[in-house]
């Protein structure tokens, strides 16, 4: 994030925040940040910043986000927004009561890739879509200690990743009537690796897969009366690959090459938000975010997967 906003012209980086001064001097120092400050609580009362992005651990989502509204400070939160609905739903009231920006950096939702999935799909032509089938899965060394494992982080395969499908039925489906799910879980409590199965009546399902023990294809399949669109791997990020398949058409393949690190859209979405004076983005909108943490707590429950903050 810190390379791509030194390439946007008119955003500026001028603070970092870290719970220890000398890692936030050392992060201000490779990128000529102005300001260092050694806690969070220092850099959402710093009166120079328009917003601030959160990219701590999942479980510290919440409480930063609830701080730096309160300080009346726009955020910009990492992926998923908070551990659960409950959270989530604070979080959202939060900004309204402040109306102060809050948005998911689900970066996967500005990519030029997917505007033009949503395009081809709009435009009718994959007809009538019946299914999205994706999957997202790469090898992480286990550490019960690590943010990827640790149940009192928000471990698990998936809110670090099985995000990724689950973003992608709910944008291209909307909310599924129907929910199935099943996990294998690491030593800790949290799932390593689920699937999940989703209905939307007799219209569409999805397949969805994610795993945080196995390199998978990370592809993802969108599949209507009329054709399908293939997004290559690694289908959530940036260069992306789009190959469209028409009946008893050649297929046509898209590139779209980016020299950014992904995090361009987002920001760019972003500042476009804070200078329209709007507290959220017409393109990922706290319902969605608040449709999304839905989702994931209804496949939490299938797996059997309780985090010490759904608690009281
Ligand atoms: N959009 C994407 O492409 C993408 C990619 C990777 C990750 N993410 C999201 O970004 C978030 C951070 O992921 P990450 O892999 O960057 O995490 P990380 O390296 O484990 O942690 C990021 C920073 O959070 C701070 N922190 C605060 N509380 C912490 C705690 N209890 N344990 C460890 N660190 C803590 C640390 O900074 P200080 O100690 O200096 O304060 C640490 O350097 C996650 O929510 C993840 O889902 C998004």
């Amino acid at each position: 994030m810190a390379q791509d906003l030194a390439d946007i012209n008119d955003a500026e980086i001028y603070a970092v925040g870290s719970r220890s001064l000398d890692r936030a001097r050392a992060f201000a120092d490779t990128y000529q940040i102005p300001q260092a400050f050694g806690s969070y609580q220092e850099l959402a009362a710093c009166d120079e910043l328009d917003v601030i992005y959160i990219a701590t651990p999942h479980d510290g989502h919440y409480e930063n986000t609830l701080m730096c509204l309160g300080n009346k400070k726009a955020v910009l939160c990492e992926k998923p927004l908070a551990i659960n609905g409950r959270q989530v739903i604070q979080m959202v009231e939060e900004s309204r009561q402040q109306q102060v920006f809050l948005m998911e950096a689900i970066w996967t939702r500005f990519l030029p890739q997917t505007h033009y999935l949503l395009d081809v799909i709009r435009q009718g032509m994959i007809g009538e879509v019946h299914s999205v089938k994706a999957d997202f899965g790469f090898p992480a060394p286990y550490d019960p200690e690590g943010r990827l494992f640790n149940p009192d982080l928000g471990g698990g395969a998936l809110l670090d990743i099985g995000i990724y499908p689950l973003f992608l039925s709910l944008l291209i489906l909307g909310k599924p009537s129907g929910i199935k799910a099943s996990a294998v879980m690491a030593p800790t409590g949290v799932d390593i690796e689920h699937g999940v199965l989703l209905n939307y009546g007799t219209n569409a399902c999805a397949h969805l897969h994610a795993t945080l023990r196995n390199q998978t294809r990370s592809e993802a399949f969108i599949y209507g009366t009329e054709g399908y669109i293939q997004i290559h791997t690694r289908w959530h990020e940036p260069p992306g690959t789009v190959t469209l398949v028409r009946r008893n058409e050649r297929p046509v393949v898209k590139d779209f090459p980016d020299s950014s690190n992904g995090y361009r859209h987002e920001a760019l979405e972003v500042m476009d938000c804070l200078q329209r004076g709007k507290i959220e983005s017409d393109q990922l909108p706290h319902q969605f975010s608040r449709d999304l943490m839905e989702l994931l707590d209804a496949v939490r429950v299938r797996m059997g997967l309780v985090y010490p903050q759904d608690q009281g």
